[in-house]
């Protein structure tokens, strides 16, 4: 039986760039020690305060259907917290509670893309935005940012793929460079969504991890709230990437139609999960800082090695739990140094080309073991780049 196209085109043939992730992930099922700087999930699990709320409401009786927008108190709760940090006036009906922020990215493209539709992204990127958009039917396309410009957007390059588009997702703090869009990287975005008439898409999921910079927020500059739509999760900001719980916040309208889209797909998400991530937000900011602090540390560690040579050139790493770095010097491509630094010292990174062709020549390292282990891994990666260096 055949299947239909958009499945079978999901993601392109032949490399997906997870080969020395799937590589990594075979030397330890085959009893080897490998230290994985892959994947972006803290190396701590959930709070035991979140956890103990998630088990009241669960023994409760919160285990039924739940409301298929999400709980009034939670959007009510997403609703006051965008509101707080932006300033635009938002409430629940501007919000809906998706299993994560990975289904609000694909509920937000089926929003506002129809077969066809080109839709924008900044490469590099995520590795699943080009998917998202194919499984909405839509047609990827991908602006370059490039390491001379820190990895921030530029207007030449918006402005040469917006004419005729349909939307532009943005992700700041990225993945994964670890850039913070500055003010006027983010006008520029703004302005030309207006020009070209485009849906802003703007992935806000590592909000609460900000180094170096202040977070923006397009939805909050001047005439974007109507044509922009938030992504937001609990998965970074709480360590709740399990939990699957996440939100779209738009226009009311918008909201409306996403609404009827998870009635006919998800059918929401459990009452003991969002009771839980209520808490959580309810908990504020402390436990926001809690959970960033160790990408904080590593942030910092990673500074001071980085300073101790020229080598290796690290992009600036103002928010998110990632390091880009340069590795050009070598001469390697990212894939090449990122297989040979495996095979030589058993430490697992991500090379650049699998977030996009900007990132080529980068490995991307994610900050995600204890502090101690990285220190030592981050230093015999130096090394290596030393000793291989042109
Ligand atoms: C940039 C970005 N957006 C969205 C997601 C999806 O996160 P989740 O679906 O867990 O909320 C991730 C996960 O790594 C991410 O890095």
């Amino acid at each position: 039986m055949k299947l239909s196209h958009r499945i079978t085109h999901l993601t392109p043939s032949g490399s997906d760039g997870w080969e020395v992730f799937n590589k990594a992930r075979e030397m330890i099922a085959s009893g080897r020690s490998v230290i994985e700087l892959t994947i972006g999930e803290h190396d701590i699990r959930t709070h035991p305060s979140i956890l103990d709320a998630m088990h009241v409401s669960a023994k409760g009786g919160h285990t039924g259907y739940a409301s298929v927008p999400g709980t009034t108190a939670l959007r009510t709760a997403v609703a006051k917290r965008i509101q707080t940090r932006t300033g635009v006036p938002t409430t629940a009906d501007n919000i809906m509670i998706t299993p994560g922020g990975q289904s609000g990215l694909c509920a937000a493209h089926t929003a506002v893309c129809s077969e066809g539709d080109t839709a924008l992204y900044i490469d590099p990127y995520y590795a699943t935005y080009p998917g998202t958009i194919r499984s909405v039917g839509a047609h990827p396309v991908a602006i370059p940012a490039h390491p001379e410009n820190a990895f921030q957007p530029h207007v030449t390059d918006i402005a040469r793929h917006a004419k005729g588009a349909t939307s532009l997702m943005v992700n700041s703090p990225n993945n994964p460079t670890g850039a913070v869009y500055s003010l006027e990287t983010m006008q520029t975005i703004a302005e030309q969504c207006i020009k070209h008439d485009l849906w802003l898409i703007s992935d806000e999921v590592y909000d609460t991890q900000i180094w170096d910079g202040t977070h923006i927020s397009p939805r909050a500059l001047p005439d974007m709230a109507a044509r922009t739509l938030v992504i937001g999760s609990m998965s970074k900001s709480h360590a709740m990437t399990g939990s699957r719980v996440g939100w779209v916040c738009g226009p009311d309208h918008v909201i409306e139609h996403l609404i009827n889209l998870a009635t006919h797909t998800t059918y929401g998400l459990p009452g003991y999960i969002q009771d839980a991530a209520l808490f959580a937000l309810n908990e504020g900011t402390p436990l926001e800082t809690e959970i960033a602090a160790p990408f904080a540390r590593r942030r910092q560690i990673t500074q001071t090695l980085l300073d101790t040579q020229n080598t290796v050139k690290g992009s600036p790493i103002q928010g998110a739990m990632y390091a880009m770095l340069d590795i050009r010097t070598t001469g390697m491509t990212g894939i090449t140094f990122a297989n040979a630094l495996l095979d030589t010292h058993q430490i697992a990174t991500m090379p650049g080309e699998s977030f996009g062709a900007a990132a080529a020549g980068h490995i991307r390292v994610a900050m995600t073991i204890d502090d101690d282990t990285y220190t030592s891994a981050l230093q015999t990666l130096l090394d290596f780049a030393a000793r291989n260096a042109a």
